[in-house]
């Protein structure tokens, strides 16, 4: 199978950080974004991925391609252990790149994979959630879409003042944590919400999606929305996965990640409980 990762987003949310950057090159603790998104991926059992880019994104393919000079560099200083990780990044995936032009909306950006893709179905991992569990969230979607041979989606339950910032479906589960989807709704008033169960992120999807896609007309913001396009499907599941996510699409979550995943680090984890006791002593 192969994977579809949406980075064509400006990171207005992230401003000033993104004026130069990409937002799916800020770290979260010590590795950039997508760098978790496509370990996700490749954990899954994919080895090929095609991340629709756009302008200023060139940081991006750098950061996936072999950097000679660096490897020299780090191989001369003996930093041996330094230069395996570096030239890990860049084995990690055969990556394809292809441009959005202009910013029409997830819906669009995922409609430029169709020729990538053709007729299989496909992974798509959105870059503002970071994914955590003994099976990857990615792969256990795939075993979902092998058994009900359709699509499948993951969604979460979200607290009634975070409805407005998600796709939100409703449905009957029809095994532990498995919902058989009869309504999507692209970030609805809470009060018009189906349920409280948001789509976080990872899609395992039909090539069906392409031609739904075509048709879908501007909807939330203006913008061709996925999960529009999704609501036309014949069959969609939704799966509450076993693992934890993290969403970091706004600065203050994605502070929160850096922190817990700092504190999950042994070489960080005594220096920094030490040093978050400190400042709360002092701040109450
Ligand atoms: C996108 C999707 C939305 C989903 C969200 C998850 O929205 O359109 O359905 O719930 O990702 O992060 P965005 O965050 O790009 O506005």
């Amino acid at each position: 199978m192969k994977a579809v990762i949406p980075a064509a987003g400006l990171g207005t949310r992230f401003l000033p950080s993104t004026k130069a950057q990409p937002k799916e090159m800020l770290p979260v603790y010590d590795k950039p974004t997508i760098q978790y998104v496509i370990e996700e991926a490749v954990a899954s059992g994919i080895d090929d991925i095609l991340i629709v880019t756009g302008k200023g994104k060139r940081q991006i393919e750098d950061h996936f391609d072999r950097s000679f000079e660096l490897e020299h560099n780090l191989r001369e200083k003996g930093k041996i252990d330094t230069l395996k990780d570096v030239k890990a990044i860049s084995d990690l995936a055969d990556i394809y790149y292809v441009r959005q032009k202009k910013q029409k909306g997830l819906g669009d950006a995922i409609y430029q994979a169709r020729k990538h893709i053709g007729d299989e179905p496909f992974a798509v991992l959105l870059g503002d959630t970071i994914t955590k569990g003994d099976i990857p969230c990615t792969k256990s979607l795939i075993n979902i879409y092998n058994k009900y041979n359709a699509s499948a989606i993951a969604v979460e339950a979200v607290p009634s003042e975070k409805v407005e910032r998600y796709g939100i479906i409703s449905g009957n589960e029809i095994e532990k944590n498995v919902y058989k989807i009869d309504r999507l709704v692209e970030k609805p008033l809470v009060d018009e919400a189906p349920s409280n169960l948001a789509i976080m992120g990872r899609y395992v999807l039909d090539s069906d999606i392409f031609d739904l896609l075509k048709d879908t007309e501007p909807g939330f913001g203006g913008e061709i929305q996925l999960t529009d396009a999704l609501s036309n499907l014949s069959q969609i599941y939704g799966h509450i996965f076993n693992g934890s996510s993290y969403d970091i699409g706004n600065r203050f979550e994605w502070l929160k990640t850096s922190i817990e995943f700092a504190l999950n680090d042994d070489e960080s984890h005594d220096e920094l409980l030490k040093y978050l006791t400190e400042i709360c002593k002092c701040n109450h």
